[in-house]
């Protein structure tokens, strides 16, 4: 854990909070970075429901997450139902897990949803413009690549109808550190204005 020495401050619960968030919003901006893509899980009628999804934003002072999504992808269909969501993420080169479990709030075609647009870029815009449901089943791959090619700028702005943000407010924190030697592991209880309750665990 490099931004945490070896001595008293390795035992200072806010300073390790600090620091997940730090690499948390790290995540966000560089695309490099471990935590950039994550593991996003939600509960269904089967049982729970996981994927990859790429970290957009974070906010270290409202204790926020958020994903960019298809409306009409599966997952916003099932947390209309049950908001409760996680998230993973795994540093391999420190050695740090960092689990978060919050409630999503749902954004489409609202004020935050449509500054989030505007960031799109026209290539991931693509993303969201096609005709076809997202994961609906083809005879062949090759019938959604034809809607694919020549999308202008003015083309990619049909996705937006499609295109959600998923916003985490997050409620528990659990912070890992498979240190050599000995491990480490703690939690954090966020109350509704974000201030929150630190314990140590078990590792
Ligand atoms: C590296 C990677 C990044 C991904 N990023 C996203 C993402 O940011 N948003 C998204 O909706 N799906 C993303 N996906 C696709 C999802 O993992 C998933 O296949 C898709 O969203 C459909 O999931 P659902 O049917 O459970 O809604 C990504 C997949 C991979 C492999």
């Amino acid at each position: 854990m490099e931004s945490i020495k070896m001595n008293e401050t390795l035992y200072d619960l806010p300073a390790i909070e600090s620091d997940c968030w730090s690499r948390i919003m790290d995540g966000v901006i560089q695309s490099s970075h471990p935590f950039h893509q994550s593991v996003f899980a939600n509960g269904n009628t089967i049982g729970a429901n996981m994927r990859m999804v790429v970290l957009r934003k974070a906010s270290a002072t409202e204790k926020t997450v958020s994903l960019y999504t298809d409306i009409r992808s599966s997952k916003w269909e099932e947390l209309q139902k049950n908001q409760s969501i996680s998230w993973l993420f795994y540093d391999h080169e420190s050695r740090i897990q960092i689990r978060l479990s919050g409630k999503a709030s749902l954004h489409q075609n609202d004020e935050l949803a449509n500054h989030s647009w505007d960031n799109v870029n026209l290539n991931s815009r693509k993303n969201y413009s096609s005709i076809l449901i997202p994961s609906s089943e083809i005879n062949d791959p090759k019938d959604i690549l034809q809607q694919n090619l020549d999308t202008t700028t003015k083309d990619s702005e049909e996705g937006k109808e499609n295109f959600g943000v998923v916003v985490t407010n997050i409620l528990w924190m659990e912070w890992l550190w498979l240190n050599p030697g000995c491990h480490y592991k703690a939690k954090f209880i966020y109350s509704k204005n974000g201030e929150f309750t630190g314990s140590w665990l078990v590792p």
